[in-house]
């Protein structure tokens, strides 16, 4: 009964009702975002995943600057359709170092995140040159100027240290060898690739990827960086919550 009382006082005065609003909100903020300051990370560390080299830094540059986002997520989601469609869905560690993230909000196109590896270069190359010329049916727009422009080697260094300062942790040897790392990825007869290799792992394959061995070109880059897209982590041994997984 007496609580009832205190209640018609509360409902009465307007400003008791917002002190009293006030805390019993701010209850469920400390609840949920008060412990994420004492967490070390959000973000659980994966094995595999690691800094783009610089040609697909490059492309990742190109990526944006075209907004393929606006038509393309990077983001699958765990639902059954989306896994069955795309893959293993995203983890939040494989766009750690995406300064800023490529999630997207729209899919005119399908989702991008895993899409490295799905088709050869040639493919990417007839498609970005005419999209309707291997998917008759595509509303995509066609980016063929890409093959006629010089990928940006000058401001690739200067592109690092920025990412440096974001937290993405290249190393001083990295910085230092952008320059030739970005050419020996786009060669296929590189000396330098082993080097590369040693730098960022194993699986990063030099190519040329335009099918124009002359220069290293946009459509190098941006190929480059769409065939890595989501091929970072094995999934053939990747169990999520499984301590052997992470670095
Ligand atoms: C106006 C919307 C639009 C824009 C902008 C766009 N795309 Fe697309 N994209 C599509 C559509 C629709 C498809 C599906 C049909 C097709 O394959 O062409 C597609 C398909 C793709 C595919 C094949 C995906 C798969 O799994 O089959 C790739 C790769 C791709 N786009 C890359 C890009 C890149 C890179 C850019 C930016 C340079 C870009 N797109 C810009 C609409 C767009």
């Amino acid at each position: 009964m007496s609580l009832w009382k205190h209640h018609v006082k509360l409902e009465r005065h307007s400003l008791l009702l917002v002190i009293g609003i006030v805390l019993v909100v701010s209850v469920g903020g400390l609840v949920e975002i008060a412990p994420l300051f004492w967490l070390k990370s959000t973000i659980e560390k994966v094995e595999g995943v690691r800094p783009y080299t610089p040609l697909e830094l490059a492309g990742r540059d190109i990526y944006i600057r075209e907004g393929c986002y606006t038509c393309h997520s990077q983001m699958i989601r765990p639902l059954r359709d989306e896994v069955e469609r795309y893959g293993h869905y995203s983890l939040a560690a494989e766009s750690m170092y995406d300064h800023p993230f490529q999630w997207g909000s729209k899919r005119t196109g399908p989702d991008l995140a895993r899409v490295g590896g799905k088709y050869s270069d040639g493919w990417h190359r007839d498609h970005l040159m005419d999209p309707r010329s291997v998917v008759p049916e595509s509303v995509m727009p066609p980016y063929a100027f890409l093959v006629q422009r010089d990928a940006s080697i000058r401001d690739i260094r200067a592109k690092m240290k920025t990412m440096t300062a974001l937290g993405v942790p290249y190393t001083q040897e990295q910085l230092d060898t952008a320059e030739a790392d970005f050419e020996a990825q786009a060669d296929p007869f590189s000396m330098t690739a082993g080097d590369l290799r040693k730098r960022y792992g194993a699986k990063v394959v030099n190519r040329d990827f335009d099918g124009d061995p002359e220069r290293v070109t946009e459509m190098d880059a941006l190929i480059a960086y769409l065939q890595m897209l989501g091929t970072l982590v094995d999934f053939s041994t990747y169990e999520a919550g499984d301590p052997a997984n992470q670095r």
